[in-house]
């Protein structure tokens, strides 16, 4: 069996870990990432693309801004559809000039990927049933098999980046690990399409109907939402009934505008609240989908795993450069924090915009008078843009 060494194993070689090994490396801190799939299997994922402020500037710090600075786009604001109207989240003027950046999930990891190739970043892909070992000792290893071969890599610490369905958190002993979770009685049936975005701005709807939203990757490639029962399967949407679905859900003269093509992507996403305690056992530290997961409505998924690795990269900077491990000690408590101010905000935000299938006529009547405060109360908006752009690190 080939042994490997290293100071910081990162399993998963998704937007969190490559960022980590990304960051690390420019600080002369080794690292190895291990991925289940191909690295086209990981690129061909259509997920978010709503940059809070912070990550962009850590992509920036990571060497990694320049093609997002160039191709993103920068919303100052975004839409609520509701009773027929549109009212707008002046992001900017109620945050003292914040604003996101509009720029897909897929297109960071390409970056990412580009940047640890540019400097011979370690990236094992197809690397099988990942397991990490001896995680409260000093010098914890990770096991995988590649073509038939068990190979072995130790290091100092191990990060566990992979995901909601990853082996990391499943390492984690059951008397020590407690989840917390919360299942949406909806999903999101989600389209990309090459036709221009149907506003300048995303429009987030709320409808008798159920909630949609309008998004986009670009200014010819838009992605669409509307939220469907979780009995629903794909192979039921036909484009023409999605397309006549979303129109319904929207203000006349929105739905008037809208360009509609074939979908080259299309696909139902469960919708989901779920936060693992501590993310740190032992050697082993979760980051990202392997210690929650939010609902999409706040767009916070990436963007809390973007504070995650904040918080573990200045962890791991004060303990090879200062001998300081007290960020490392911490890490589970900072990250926590703010995980759960995310959980509440897209909780939230899900509650206000989505049509609870049991929901009864004062539901929708509470769900009304929420929005009519919302727009008539500096107060509220404040607090929503405060949120939507991210919380502070
Ligand atoms: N061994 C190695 N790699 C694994 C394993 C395993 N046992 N299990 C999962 N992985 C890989 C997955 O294939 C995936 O590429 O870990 C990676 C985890 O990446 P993501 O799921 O994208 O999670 P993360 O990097 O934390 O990014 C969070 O992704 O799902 C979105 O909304 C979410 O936007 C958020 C972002
Ligand atoms: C997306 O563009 O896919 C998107 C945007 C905002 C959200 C969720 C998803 O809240």
């Amino acid at each position: 069996m080939s042994t490997h060494q290293t100071q910081v194993v990162i399993i998963g070689g998704g937007p969190s870990g490559l960022l980590l090994s990304q960051l690390l490396y420019r600080k002369g801190i080794s690292s190895i990432v291990l991925e289940k799939h191909t690295r086209e299997h990981v690129l061909g994922r259509i997920r978010a693309g709503v940059l809070e402020h912070g990550f962009v500037n850590l992509m920036r710090e990571a060497g990694c801004g320049e093609r997002m600075d160039r191709e993103g786009e920068i919303h100052e604001g975004f839409h609520i559809a509701h009773q027929g109207q549109l009212d707008r989240i002046d992001l900017a003027k109620h945050t003292g000039g914040e604003t996101v950046m509009v720029y897909g999930q897929t297109e960071v990891t390409r970056d990412l990927y580009d940047a640890r190739d540019a400097m011979g970043g370690m990236i094992i892909h197809e690397a099988q049933n990942v397991q990490p070992h001896a995680l409260t000792e000093t010098r914890p290893h990770v096991t995988w098999e590649q073509n038939g071969e068990t190979k072995r890599v130790e290091c100092d610490f191990i990060v566990g980046a992979d995901g909601f369905h990853g082996v990391s958190r499943k390492s984690i002993p059951a008397e020590v690990l407690k989840e917390y979770e919360k299942v949406y009685p909806f999903g999101w049936l989600g389209v990309l399409s090459e036709t221009p975005p149907v506003a300048e701005e995303l429009i987030y709807a709320r409808h008798e109907r159920g909630f949609a939203l309008c998004s986009l990757r670009s200014r010819v490639l838009s992605r669409y939402y509307i939220q469907v029962p979780l009995t629903d399967r794909v192979e039921d949407w036909s484009d023409a009934a999605f397309w006549q679905e979303l129109k319904r859900r929207l203000p006349q003269d929105v739905a008037a505008g809208l360009q509609t093509g074939p979908s080259i992507e299309k696909s139902i996403a469960p919708l989901r609240s779920f936060v693992a305690e501590p993310m740190r056992y032992g050697n082993l530290f979760l980051a990202g989908d392997a210690a929650h997961i939010v609902p999409p409505t706040g767009a916070k998924g990436l963007n809390l795993a973007a504070s995650d690795i904040h918080y573990l990269y200045h962890g791991f900077l004060d303990h090879y450069l200062n001998g300081d491990s007290g960020g490392l000690h911490g890490y589970s408590e900072k990250a926590l924090a703010r995980v759960w101010k995310a959980e509440r905000f897209s909780w939230w935000m899900t509650n206000l915009l989505h049509r609870a299938p049991e929901g009864s006529e004062t539901d929708l009547r509470l769900q009304r008078a929420e929005l009519d405060y919302l727009f008539s109360s500096e107060a509220a908006q404040v607090s929503l843009a405060e949120n939507y752009v991210g919380l502070p690190y």
